[in-house]
């Protein structure tokens, strides 16, 4: 069975004066990942090593995190396609680190309630049947409704290194995702709060978010999408 070198980023900012990394060797089989790899070390080397994982499955969006570099799922990452030696796992940049790998995502989880990730109605509903959504209709939403936030595109994105109060692409892409939902009837209001120089307007079109994305979605779209919106509503 075949070895692998791990170099993980440690660091408990209570206990610790700065940040260190310490190497692991562990046996990979076929089909490993690297979250299995770190389960590996932590069950059976080293328990104080800190992650977040539940659904092994790239559903739950809790292992999220940067290795050789760039931001992944731990669970879908296979580590017979990663090629540096050691394979180098860090916490997502950009995040206050709570401890090694975790960290802090209370900030992103407030810029989604900013955006209002609800349906927002106020005519009655009606009587007979729920609100009808037409195919097409439902189709319009495909590419915003399958986030999982993870984290990943606000992490790797430049324009939120620079200003944390940016709502960032995943809160962006979930405005996307009512705004565009044809029974919604809180348009303007979700507008007027991508509309200022911490919402939209601080995306510069990077690309980051879409490179980083586990699911393959497309925030830098949307957000063009979003831009259009704003614009076509004032003038
Ligand atoms: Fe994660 Fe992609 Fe959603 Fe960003 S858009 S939070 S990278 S699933
Ligand atoms: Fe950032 Fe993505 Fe825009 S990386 S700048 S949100 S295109
Ligand atoms: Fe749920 Fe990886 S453990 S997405």
């Amino acid at each position: 069975m075949p070895t692998r070198r791990f170099k993980i980023f440690r660091y408990n900012p209570h206990t610790d004066e700065r940040p260190r990394y310490q190497e692991y060797e562990v046996q990979v089989p076929t089909g490993s990942t690297v979250l299995d790899a770190l389960n590996e070390i932590k069950w059976t080397q080293d328990g104080t090593l800190t992650y977040r994982r539940s659904c092994r499955h790239g559903i739950c969006g809790s292992c999220a995190m940067t290795i050789n570099g760039a931001n992944m799922l731990a669970c879908e990452a296979q580590v017979h396609t990663l090629k540096r030696d050691p394979i180098v796992v860090e916490p997502l940049r950009s995040f206050p680190v709570i401890k090694d790998l975790v960290v802090d995502m209370d900030g992103f989880f407030d810029k989604l309630l900013l955006v209002k990730p609800y349906l927002i109605v106020k005519t009655p509903p009606p009587t007979d049947k729920e609100r009808y959504q037409s195919p097409e209709d439902r189709k319009l939403l495909d590419g915003a409704y399958e986030c999982i936030l993870c984290g990943a595109c606000t992490s790797s994105c430049p324009s939120f290194w620079a200003d944390k109060e940016f709502l960032g692409p995943a809160a962006l892409l979930k405005a996307y995702r009512f705004i565009f939902d044809t029974r919604d009837e809180g348009v303007q209001e979700r507008l007027d709060v991508l509309d200022n120089k911490h919402g939209l307007w601080r995306c510069h079109t990077i690309f980051n978010c879409v490179e980083a994305c586990p699911k393959g979605l497309n925030p830098t779209w949307a957000i063009g999408e979003l831009k259009k919106k704003v614009i076509s509503e004032k003038f």
